[in-house]
């Protein structure tokens, strides 16, 4: 060996036995943090750490606690001075978007401050990545923090209709949006396959709407069928358990309540409810069925009226998701009922018909203080083969202040949008839907989705919030298949979200990825895309 090698190699011996090689080792946290020093050396925690913090982040302190306990075995108090980690809100700390923190680890402890108490869960959250546990002792490099997100909102949805999955899945999966730092959960709750949410008025939902004979596998293309009766639904206690869960890890629970498309599952329970007036079965077979309200009927309106007073009872949520796409317009340009009411109302068509509901169902969201958020088939603008390009364009402008999420659509048809002074949530479906095959959207096409899309002018980046991710569950019945494609890729969208594109970096983020992919598999979460 040359000499110089030689003591290279010893020096770095040494080093490893001095315990000071830990702030060199790239320190890894996803989503990536904005701002990082590191200083030689590191913390190690004592046997029982101290947690100090104020009555007001009683809940952070008790969450830390669990996360100690359950991530590396390590039971902190909150009793004792000279606290070890220390929670401190500081209404004089200020960042570039609100629900930043700052976290220091030195030879004194971790402190962690924010001017709200998200800011200071997102400080735990970036904690837990830092500590490294080996020959049972714990440590931390000493790092210097400030951090804040990219987007005010990083959104996942979990398509429930689809396949019922139930609340102890759905725990779990608030608890990984909330290692990540994402803080919304679009919650699909009804759709042509299930109806998943008790709702008391109307007990034929969830007795009727809930359960189906058998299931189409491979999705909508698929020739073979699970034989088995599926369904299942949330009571309104489940549902109160949920949002107590995710309010306490900081994540906002918007329901989503399809219509007037999507609608089989209610039009099984309520026959009355759709345009045809025929009784069906809930579908067993997936891809976009025919099934649309019957929205001239005023019965209907006070049918979603009633739904929607129970959601808006259960869900704190200023915001609720209406749905919107995928309306076929078969049905009303069949009835005569509905071409009758459109020429009484100088309706000339059917998008017409649909923009016009739905800002009905804005006025009544408004009234009862919600805002309304759909999916860009609201807009009145054609984005489907098919519907004729007469059919689908409205004339109708879609009611103010509505949340329009993107999945489908060019860059013309955002920037119109974006213009007209809606704020848009960025669902792309070749870039962020998780039931698309490692093929369609690679970890890597993933990581570098941009929610602001290329050539949008710069004055309208201020309408677009952020992103969503969607889980559909076509495809779920099998747990193991819909872990397989959220993880890892929802850790990539975590990162489109939280940092900004000028620190992210994707060789840093597959590298931090191991850990995490380490902490999936140990959960017996499937972590797919290898
Ligand atoms: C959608 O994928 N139909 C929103």
């Amino acid at each position: 060996m040359k000499p110089l090698l030689k003591q290279l190699l010893a020096s770095t011996a040494l080093l490893l036995a001095m315990g000071t090689m830990q702030a060199a080792e790239p320190v890894r946290i996803i989503p990536a943090v904005q701002e990082m020093t590191t200083a030689d050396g590191a913390l190690t925690l004592p046997g029982t750490p101290t947690i100090a913090c104020p009555q007001e982040l009683e809940n952070e302190g008790n969450l830390l606690i669990q996360y100690l306990q359950a991530d590396f075995g390590i039971r902190a108090t909150k009793e004792g001075d000279d606290a070890t980690i220390s929670l401190r809100l500081d209404s004089g700390l200020s960042f570039p978007q609100e629900h930043g923190y700052t976290l220091d680890v030195s030879g004194k402890g971790v402190r962690i401050a924010a001017n709200d108490a998200t800011g200071i869960f997102y400080g735990i959250q970036t904690l837990r990545q830092l500590v490294t546990k080996a020959d049972e002792r714990c440590t931390l490099p000493y790092v210097a923090i400030n951090d804040y997100p990219a987007y005010r909102w990083r959104a996942f949805m979990h398509d429930d209709a689809r396949s019922f999955k139930g609340k102890d899945i759905v725990l779990g999966l608030l608890d990984e949006m909330a290692r990540l730092k994402l803080n919304v959960f679009h919650w699909h709750l009804t759709d042509d396959q299930g109806w998943r949410i008790q709702i008391d008025k109307y007990p034929r939902l969830t007795e009727v709407g809930a359960w189906r004979d058998s299931t189409q596998l491979g999705g909508y293309r698929g020739i073979t069928f699970d034989p088995h009766r599926h369904g299942g639904f949330y009571t309104k206690d489940d549902i109160r358990q949920v949002l107590d869960y995710a309010a306490a890890r900081h994540i906002l629970v918007i329901p989503e309540f399809e219509m007037p498309g999507h609608e089989s599952a209610a039009i099984a329970a309520y026959p009355w409810l759709g345009t045809t007036g025929k009784e069906i079965k809930v579908p067993c077979t997936f891809g976009v069925q025919y099934e649309v309200m019957d929205i001239t009927s005023p019965r209907v309106y006070k049918f979603i009226e009633d739904v929607l007073d129970e959601i808006i009872d259960l869900f704190p949520s200023p915001i609720i998701h209406i749905g919107g796409d995928e309306v076929k317009f078969d049905q009303w340009k069949a009835s005569p009922r509905v071409q009758a009411y459109m020429k009484e109302h100088g309706i000339t068509t059917p998008a017409d018909l649909q923009v016009l509901f739905t800002n009905d169902i804005s006025y009544i969201l408004s009234r009862k203080g919600r805002r309304m958020m759909g999916w860009n088939d609201i807009t009145g603008n054609k984005i489907h083969e098919y519907n004729d390009a007469d059919d689908a364009t409205a004339r109708q402008k879609l009611a103010e202040g509505t949340i329009v999420q993107f999945w489908k659509g060019d860059l013309d048809l955002i920037e119109k949008t974006a213009r007209q002074g809606y704020d848009i949530v960025n669902s792309y479906h070749y870039m962020t839907y998780l039931d698309y095959d490692y093929k369609q959207i690679p970890l890597r096409q993933a990581y570098d989705f941009s929610p602001i899309p290329e050539g949008l002018p710069k004055e309208l980046e201020p309408r677009i919030l952020g992103l969503g991710c969607q889980m559909w569950g076509e495809e779920t019945l099998s747990d193991e298949w819909m872990y397989s494609r959220i993880f890892p890729r929802i850790a990539a969208y975590a990162e489109v979200g939280w940092t900004l594109p000028a620190r992210k970096d994707y060789d840093s983020f597959l590298h931090s990825l191991e850990g995490l992919k380490n902490i999936w598999k140990k959960k017996g979460y499937q972590v797919g895309g290898e």
